[in-house]
């Protein structure tokens, strides 16, 4: 029988893996809860057109990565490609938004888009993501920038490089967009690629975030949106800009950091990370007040970011296991439904480890022992099942070898 493969561009996580993206989870739970913000678990599946109508039909991501298909009653479903989208729905759906009120959500999980797996970018991918609902203020874009700085330093990243950039909002952006088509129009649009050409009339922001080398030259004199902010988004920018610097948080102003989601206004980011090697987003974000109106709620501003985990994951160190406290060695199999037993006794008080199923070898017991780390080896054989005793074997310290009552031993835990 041929074995079944599994899809490619998703990964299993064996325990040491798994363990960094808990360590990941519990500091993002444990700092986020610190900023006021919340845990929500939204769905992986939603209707096609949520996504759709949120990042941009002519984004990359729904273009040509999204996991689409068909249910039962041919609706069209797609796994989450983020989770924005999802938690902006979920929050309309909960009608809990007033005026005035500010609503701080974190999530993590799995996301999925179909791109071309490679070292940091895989087909599920799962994220950390915090968003903030009902705040217009650029003090909350600043916030969830030092939140989210704070979140890197505290599990290790220090060598960080946070690119900033303004948007403008619908007020400038249309003024923006004309200077950025005529500056197309002074150069040959048939050096531009092919997406760079339809992007042109569609949205042509993102003709600035190109990765084809051509195109990039191309863009490199190209009017930069930060000389053509309106006062109110120029008023925005400088007090995000001012807290960073009160905060001694460097950051690099990027006027092409333009984002692959076509919902953003005004404040956008990227942190990078120098720890990768090559300059890798680990993370990014911005406001995007709008978007709760395009998908059926009512007018509330609203900012966030997301974490990439696996980016993450490849700059932990390995992350050491707890010692267990005990292995239970099973040296005769007529002891092994008692040594099941006892060990029972021993994790209902608390204590951690392994208990060989059936009976072997002395030597080849102690090296299971040995490779668990256990603090403490304990013996049961055909004496100590006799006897009700067991047979302690100190791991760690000096401390020799003894049979006591089974009593004795749980007595003095
Ligand atoms: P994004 O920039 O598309 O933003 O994704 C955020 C992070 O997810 C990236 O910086 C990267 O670390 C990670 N990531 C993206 N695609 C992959 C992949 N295929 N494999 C591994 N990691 C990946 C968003 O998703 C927005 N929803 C962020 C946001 C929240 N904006 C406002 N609120």
């Amino acid at each position: 029988m041929s074995k079944i493969q599994k899809i490619k561009g998703f990964v299993d996580l064996f325990p040491e893996e798994a363990a960094k993206f808990t360590f990941m989870e519990s500091a993002a739970r444990d700092i986020f809860s610190r900023y006021g913000f919340g845990e929500l678990r939204t769905p992986v599946l939603e209707k096609t057109e949520l996504f759709q109508k949120s990042i941009g039909e002519d984004t990359d991501v729904v273009g040509k990565e999204m996991f689409t298909f068909p249910d039962r009653k041919d609706r069209s479903l797609t796994m989450r490609p983020e989770a924005t989208a999802g938690v902006v729905r979920a929050f309309i759906d909960s009608k809990t938004h007033q005026p005035g009120k500010v609503s701080k959500y974190f999530t993590f999980g799995p996301m999925f888009r179909y791109e071309r797996p490679q070292k940091g970018r895989q087909r599920q991918f799962h994220q950390i993501n915090a968003e903030i609902f009902g705040a217009p203020e650029a003090q909350a874009d600043a916030e969830l920038i030092l939140m989210l700085k704070t979140f890197l330093n505290t599990i290790g990243l220090t060598k960080l490089a946070v690119e900033l950039n303004s948007l403008g909002c619908h007020e400038c952006r249309p003024a923006y967009r004309q200077a950025l088509t005529d500056y197309y129009k002074s150069k040959d649009k048939d050096n531009f690629c092919e997406d760079c050409r339809r992007r042109m009339e569609t949205n042509p922001l993102r003709v600035l975030d190109c990765k084809v080398p051509a195109c990039k030259e191309l863009v490199a004199d190209a009017p930069a949106i930060t000389d053509h902010l309106c006062g109110e988004c120029k008023t925005h920018f400088t007090a995000v800009k001012t807290i960073l610097d009160g905060a001694g948080l460097e950051y690099v102003l990027n006027p092409r950091l333009v984002r692959g989601l076509d919902y953003y206004v005004r404040t956008c980011f990227e942190v990078a990370s120098f720890d990768i090697g090559s300059q890798t987003a680990v993370a990014g974000g911005g406001r995007y007040d709008g978007l709760i109106k395009t998908l059926g709620g009512g007018d509330c501003a609203a900012t966030g970011f997301a974490i990439g985990m696996e980016r993450l994951a490849m700059l932990l160190d390995q992350i050491e296991a707890q010692a267990p406290d005990f292995y239970l060695a099973v040296v005769d199999g007529e002891a092994a439904n008692q040594a099941m037993l006892f060990a029972q006794q021993l994790r209902d008080k608390g204590l951690s480890g392994n208990v060989s199923y059936g009976g072997g070898s002395m030597k080849s017991r102690m090296r299971s022992a040995n490779k668990s780390g256990a603090k403490v080896c304990l013996i049961m054989g055909g004496d100590e099942l006799a006897n009700e005793t067991i047979t302690v074997k100190d791991m760690v310290g000096d401390e020799e070898q003894k049979t006591i009552p089974q009593s004795e031993f749980l007595a003095g835990i």
